[in-house]
């Protein structure tokens, strides 16, 4: 397929890029690295620096796409509570023009990267795509408008929309000479954030919050590798069906908890990692943890590289020849 990724310069979207060109398509990144690095765009995929709200420069009906995958967008919850107007433009309004791009150019086809953020504090646990929306963040409300947006999009115009809810994103693509991981700055996710303290570039490790009821009193979330969510991708891609709008939480299904993280990171990486005890951060839910069953039955998604230590190797082999 010819493909349009948007975001392809960013962590998620170089590694989907890259497992996509492995299996033969023909991949064109569109990226106003914001965030992202031009080193970290595949090397054989051909790169538009554009920013999406321009992307029907790119999406010509003539130009031929078989599918956009939107990976593009900001990130950080934190930050979306500071600038709301920022996360509104960015992710919503700016994702709407590259839906009618799509539109126009008569694209059939839209895998888009959505977050377990749009489900807020879980009722029930594990959580599954049907439970409440009820996002703690305007991060969440953004990623979720643009979904409600898609299943219109579907109904109205025949659109096939695939929406891929990730829980905690881990580990970097380490394979074939390449290695592609994470690198967003500020970091805001706790395993690069325990490698930077592995590495000496941070004094401490700070905890939120040791009282939780879980396992041993600190917040537990479900980790997955990149290289098992960018695979979710390539299948996205094929189960997309016109007229429907599908929707898959990619997780685990095992939470592992913060200070679990922790000691995974002291025995990849050898270092003392100190770690400090810090009170609750406001919103932040005990547990967090994918029911990602309908992924597997319905995609045949298995996720290979479940373990914190494949997570943290890989990413640690990143961080130190990338990043440190
Ligand atoms: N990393 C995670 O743990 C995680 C979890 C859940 C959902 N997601 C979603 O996955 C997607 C990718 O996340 P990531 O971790 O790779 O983030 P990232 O910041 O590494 O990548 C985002 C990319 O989008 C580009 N971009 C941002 N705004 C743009 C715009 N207006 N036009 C063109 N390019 C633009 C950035 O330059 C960057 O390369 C995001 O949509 C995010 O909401 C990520």
């Amino acid at each position: 397929m010819k493909l349009l990724v948007t975001g392809g310069a960013g962590y998620v979207g170089s590694v989907t890029s890259r497992l996509l060109l492995d299996a033969g398509h023909e991949v064109v990144v569109l990226d106003n690295l914001r965030t992202g690095f031009r080193e970290s765009v595949a090397p054989d995929a051909t790169f538009v620096e554009a920013d999406i709200a321009d992307a029907a420069q790119v999406l010509t009906p003539e130009a031929g796409f078989d599918a956009v995958l939107h990976f593009a967008g900001l990130i950080a919850a934190g930050e979306s509570m500071a600038k709301p107007e920022l996360y509104w433009h960015e992710n919503v309004v700016k994702s709407l023009a590259l839906l009618d791009a799509i539109r126009a150019a008569g694209v059939p086809r839209v895998i888009f990267s959505s977050t377990a953020a749009v489900y807020g504090n879980p009722v029930e646990l594990p959580i599954s795509e049907n439970a409440a929306k009820a996002p703690t963040s305007t991060y969440g409300s953004t990623k979720l408008t643009f979904d409600l947006a898609l299943t219109s999009e579907t109904f109205a115009h025949n659109l096939a929309a695939v929406s891929l809810r990730y829980f905690n994103v881990a580990g970097a693509y380490i394979a074939d000479g390449y290695e592609i991981g994470e690198r967003h700055d500020p970091e805001t996710h706790l395993i690069p954030i325990t490698l930077q303290a592995a590495a000496g570039k941070r004094d401490k490790l700070q905890l939120f919050g040791d009282d939780y009821p879980t396992v041993d009193g600190t917040c537990v979330r479900d980790y997955i590798h990149v290289e098992d969510l960018a695979r979710a991708h390539l299948l996205a891609l094929e189960a997309a069906t016109p007229g429907e709008h599908k929707i898959y939480n990619l997780g685990n299904g095992n939470g592992f908890s913060n200070l679990q993280v922790v000691e995974a990171a002291r025995e990849v990486t050898g270092a003392a990692i100190p770690v400090e005890t810090a009170p609750r951060r406001d919103g932040d839910p005990a547990t967090l943890v994918a029911a990602s069953d309908r992924a597997r039955t319905e995609l045949g998604w298995v996720p290979q590289k479940n373990t914190l230590q494949a997570m943290i190797g890989d990413a640690w082999t990143f961080y130190r020849k990338h990043v440190a």
